[in-house]
């Protein structure tokens, strides 16, 4: 299993890279800002440059598919280690799977995220997206149960050969990370508090 954080600091960034414990990162909007990065080709650039060339996932800020699309191609220009994070559904329900298809297509790495059920991991596996963020906090504050979704999705995508790996996110606790792995992760996505 491969360890991801979930944050846009450069220090802690580098102390878990230093200590050989991570192999990737995610962020998204509000993480950038948390982290204060008011400029994020900035940040996103100074992440790729540091963690190379392991992945940097970056996620789209519109609501638009079509400006999806341009905006993915910008955001893979920066790095040759970026993945871009489009979720499964925009603001008004439309399903954003062609888009991931396109860029899948285009040769740029897809992070097809807030997967909330099993069903929602089919469809981004089929539209061929390289990862596909299940979101355990927010399943489990709906009152279903993450650690299903974990284990189903990572049994079919290993049944029917997909190439998509799973990663957990939103993580609300040390407890959610050991969950999210013993369930089959093929990677977590952790905020570095979890980590310490
Ligand atoms: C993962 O890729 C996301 O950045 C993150 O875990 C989102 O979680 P939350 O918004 O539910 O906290």
């Amino acid at each position: 299993m491969e360890i991801f954080l979930d944050s846009a600091n450069l220090s802690e960034i580098q102390k878990w890279t230093d200590m050989g414990i991570i192999d990737g990162v995610t962020t998204n909007p509000s993480i950038m800002l948390k982290d204060g990065a008011y400029n994020i080709e900035t940040r996103a650039k100074e992440i790729a440059k540091l963690i190379s060339p392991n992945p940097l996932s970056v996620e789209v800020t519109t609501n638009d598919l079509a400006e999806m699309v341009s905006q993915a191609k910008k955001f893979d220009s920066w790095a040759q280690n970026i993945a871009i994070k489009i979720p499964q559904i925009n603001q008004d329900g439309v399903p954003c799977y062609g888009v991931i298809k396109q860029l899948e297509e285009a040769g740029i790495m897809v992070n097809a995220t807030v997967a909330l059920s099993i069903g929602q991991v089919m469809l981004s596996a089929k539209a061929g997206a390289t990862y596909i963020s299940i979101f355990a906090g927010r399943i489990s504050d709906e009152g279903g149960d993450s650690a299903a979704v974990i284990a189903n999705s990572a049994d079919w995508l290993e049944r029917w050969d997909y190439k998509s790996k799973i990663i957990v996110g939103s993580i609300r606790s040390v407890g959610d990370v050991i969950s999210a792995a013993l369930a089959g992760a093929h990677i977590v996505t952790t905020p570095p508090a979890m980590l310490a």
